[in-house]
């Protein structure tokens, strides 16, 4: 389990979280909502080791994982997806691929090359080319399996669904579920609550730095404060 305790971090004299908490578990999808400015990047390259907190907690199966950096983070399992995908597109795909793999052995960088096409047959087709010139869908799919390839028990993703077309969207939230059903933990930031939800085992929000919600996707959807925030007044109205 991958736990966040009383999370704050700041920027110099910005405090950007005040008292995260969240958890991931194998297998589930925490999906972390919140609106612009709330702390989510924050909080998930804090738990990624490319922030440092001020205090709080992140532990992973009871172990701290606090202010490792981001290499010994990622040795731990826990790999992020980043905001934007940053997939390099002057790269081919599988040498995108393969700068995930970097911190497994050889062998296991081929068994997890051979996995990530076999759940993603596009990229396979499009190994030996540019990643640039993979659709935004394509290169959601490409960061995914970059990630992957290090073998993660947990994954952070950032905002996968942010400029892709809504009819892609629903496929990229396909991708999260499969991810987590082959026994990842996966916690992720989505401002397509709606998308996200549909997909999600857990939800946790975010308002100004701090989480004040969290709770199973079903009774989420019943609580008036996420459904008014994030899924509109019409969405209260209809259920
Ligand atoms: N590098 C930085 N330096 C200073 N302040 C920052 C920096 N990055 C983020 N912040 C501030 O910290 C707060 C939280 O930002 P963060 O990016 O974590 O929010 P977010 O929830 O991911 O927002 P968004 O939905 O826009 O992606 C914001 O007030 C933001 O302006
Ligand atoms: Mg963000």
């Amino acid at each position: 389990m991958l736990e966040i305790r009383d999370l704050h971090v700041s920027y110099g004299k910005v405090s950007a979280v005040r008292g995260v908490s969240a958890t991931a578990s194998p297998g589930r999808v925490t999906l972390v909502l919140g609106a612009n400015g709330a702390g989510k990047t924050t909080t998930l390259r804090t738990v990624a080791g490319l922030s440092s907190p001020d205090s709080g907690d992140i532990l992973l199966d009871g172990v701290s994982l606090t202010g490792l950096p981001a290499h010994r983070v990622l040795k731990r399992g826990i790999s992020l997806v980043p905001e934007g995908r940053k997939v390099f597109g002057s790269l081919t795909v599988a040498e995108n691929l393969r700068l995930g793999g970097l911190v497994a052995s050889k062998k296991a960088r081929e068994e997890s090359l051979a996995m990530v096409y076999g759940m993603f047959p596009i990229l396979e087709e499009r190994q030996s080319g540019p990643a640039g010139l993979l659709s935004g869908g394509e290169q959601q799919m490409l960061a995914f399996g970059r990630s992957l390839m290090s073998q993660p028990a947990f994954i952070l993703m950032d905002e996968p669904s942010m400029g892709l077309a809504p009819a892609i969207v629903d496929r990229v939230m396909d991708c999260v579920r499969d991810i987590a059903d082959r026994g990842i933990g996966v916690l992720m930031v989505e401002q397509n609550a709606e998308a996200g939800m549909k997909i999600a085992d857990d939800v946790v929000v975010v308002n100004r730095g701090e989480s004040v919600y969290s709770g199973p996707v079903d009774e989420a959807r019943d609580h008036s404060s996420v459904v008014l925030a994030f899924l509109g007044e019409a969405a209260l109205t209809e259920s």
